[in-house]
């Protein structure tokens, strides 16, 4: 996720963008740029770092000229570094993207063979280039950018600048956000209306596959094939913040609703339909040829270490592998048995959680092998690792963790499948199944989120409890965990999560009357059981929550209130169920008046012991 923001119009655009790009910090910032396009040409300007470090270097030299583009970015392909920083330029053409080209590669190649150079390591500068060889080939501005945007797979935001064109933007829109903001005398396009606010109010919501151009008085825009089309013109009534958040009153929310997007990057050129296999390219040369591992440590803290017990049961059931689950800060003081046999994954958002990189550094001192899942790219836990699959959740900003929980489980699924696959356990069918259910994921969570105002009604009606207990098996333990997790850190409710097995060992006697009990119920192997078990506690008086599957009547004549996922296999299931878990805890929170966004005593990333 990368904020980028473009201007045209009659100001001078250095502060127009700087101004846009503090505003969309918030979204990503790793490495910072601008270009403008003035009466002397263009000047590139780009840092390292936060935006401070751009303005720094601005200071020195100011631009002049009343048409620019600028981002602010989120590394996904390519290390943070001034060189892969944007706006990317080839020849006349100078460009900001938001999002993932999947077949940067191929086009990679393509371009090396037409006797492009191509300096950074991003999937971003290859745009630049492709639309700078349809230009060579005789296509005018406007027809090699509708050409080149054919020619991209995967999600982009793009603002486009050809210098040869002063008093023009070229915009299109795919998978990633891209907003108009229309001034008097002016245009704009930004990743969200936050970066303009302070000018005009009046912006167009483009769709995806829209494309066209801005002038300081005109915005036109064409579909896919070419086609003008018309996007309404709507009044901007948020203010600043409600605008960072995309309007949503908290950037919790925001992160819960934009989980189907944010799963199809990390999906993004590791899963293609029909090829039976999956792509992991962060980690292939780690666990190529045979599998020289004879057991998987899996480490991690919070969250990130309910992830990993979800990856313990997809790991051990697709591969056949023994694998043992750690929370770092436990691991790094007992001596667990490490040797060049031992594979470690480290888990974690951040990249910097003290414990988990101890943890690591300490395995790896004794000879483990180490990958890492992480959502921040070249973090201390990256760097510290010999390889690393990046979850590409983009900024978390929330304190209790959304998605980059169910990026990390996404991840975990993609390498149960490699490991599946590379150990003989599971045959290629499996893994086309797999794929084919993995990509409906995203449509399955919008499913979920357009249901949610039931889980508000819900809330509403269990919000005064003190004590909540949450049961799960198999694979939905780990959920039960989160769920109760997500519910105490931004409610300040008791909660507690348990294998619903192990339910009768002690738990049940906190039960009476009302007590509310959440269940997750999907229709897999353990659904008979825990049917069962939903009957025990509803006869000592619980009031029970259940998850379960679309279409189950059976299950809605035991519980009190029913949150529905649709059908799916038994290992996609923890990725559909952790959304109204997240919801329950978000609207709990609502209803008792607690801070969303940063509860009480937590910190976003714990880089103490
Ligand atoms: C809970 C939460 C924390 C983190 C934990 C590890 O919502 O966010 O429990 O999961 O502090 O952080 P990372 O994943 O950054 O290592």
């Amino acid at each position: 996720m990368c904020g980028i923001v473009g201007y045209v119009g009659h100001r001078n655009s250095t502060e127009i963008l700087l101004d846009g790009l503090r505003r969309l910090e918030y979204r990503g910032y790793d490495s910072a740029g601008l270009a403008v396009l003035g009466g002397r040409g263009v000047t590139i300007v780009r840092a390292q770092g936060k935006l401070k470090a751009l303005e720094e270097k601005l200071k020195q030299h100011w631009p002049q000229g009343p048409l620019g583009i600028g981002h602010t970015r989120w590394a996904t392909h390519g290390r943070p570094s001034e060189t892969n920083a944007h706006p990317h330029q080839a020849g006349p053409i100078v460009l900001v993207h938001n999002g993932i080209i999947e077949n940067y590669q191929e086009l990679r190649h393509f371009l090396a063979k037409k006797g492009h150079t191509i300096k950074s390591e991003t999937d971003t500068e290859i745009v630049c280039h492709l639309i700078q060889q349809r230009l060579y080939d005789g296509l005018s501005m406007e027809q090699a950018f509708h050409h080149v945007l054919g020619e991209l797979r995967g999600s982009y935001a793009l603002v486009v600048m050809n210098t040869n064109e002063p008093g023009r933007l070229y915009v299109a829109r795919q998978g990633s956000p891209l907003v108009i903001g229309v001034g008097k005398g002016e245009s704009f396009a930004a990743s969200d209306v936050s970066a303009f606010l302070p000018y005009t109010r009046q912006a167009i919501f483009l769709e995806d596959n829209d494309w066209g151009m801005l002038s300081a008085s005109q915005a036109v825009f064409y579909d896919r094939k070419g086609n003008r089309v018309k996007r309404p013109l709507k009044k901007i009534v948020w203010n600043q913040t409600q605008a960072e958040k995309g309007g949503f009153k908290h950037f919790m929310l925001k992160e819960i609703c934009e989980q189907p997007r944010i799963l199809m990057d990390t999906l993004a050129n590791r899963t293609v339909e029909k090829q039976k296999r999956v792509f992991l390219e962060g980690v292939a040369k780690v666990l190529k040829g045979k599998f020289p591992y004879n057991k998987i440590y899996i480490i991690a803290c919070g969250t990130s270490y309910h992830a990993g017990l979800v990856g313990k049961y997809l790991i051990e059931e697709m591969a056949r592998l023994p694998v043992m689950v750690d929370q770092a800060s436990e691991f790094r003081y007992r001596r667990p048995i490490i040797d060049r046999r031992t594979l470690l994954i480290a888990i974690s958002q951040s990249g910097e959680t003290a414990d988990t990189l101890a943890a690591l550094k300490e395995a790896k001192s004794q000879g483990a092998k180490i990958i890492s899942i992480c959502n921040v790219i070249d973090a201390s836990i990256p760097r510290a690792s010999h390889a690393t699959l990046y979850t590409r959740a983009g900024p978390e900003i929330g304190v209790a963790s959304t998605k980059a929980f169910t990026t990390q489980v996404a991840v975990l699924i993609l390498l149960a499948l490699h490991l599946g696959r590379g150990q003989g356990k599971i045959s290629s069918g499996f893994v086309d199944e797999a794929i084919s259910a993995l990509l409906r994921v995203p449509s399955q969570m919008e499913w979920i989120l357009k249901r949610s105002k039931s889980i508000e009604a819900m809330a509403k009606k269990y919000a005064k409890r003190s004590s909540f207990l949450y049961f799960g098996r198999g694979v939905n333990f780990p959920i039960a965990l989160e769920g109760a997790l997500k519910l105490k850190e931004i409610s300040y409710i008791h909660a507690e999560g348990y294998s619903a097995g192990e339910m009768k060992h002690g738990p049940i006697a906190l039960i009476d009357k009302g007590m509310p009990v959440v269940v997750l119920a999907p229709q897999d192997k353990t659904y008979e059981k825990v049917l069962s078990n939903i009957a025990e506690v509803k006869a000592r008086g619980a009031s029970v929550i259940a998850v379960g599957t679309e279409g189950d009547r059976e299950l809605a004549r035991h519980v009190d209130d029913l949150l529905l996922i649709p059908p799916a296999p038994w290992y996609v299931t923890p990725l559909l169920e952790s959304i109204p878990m997240q919801l329950l805890a978000y609207h709990m929170a609502i209803c008792r008046g607690t801070d969303v966004d940063q509860p009480r005593n937590l910190a976003k990333s714990v880089t103490v012991e």
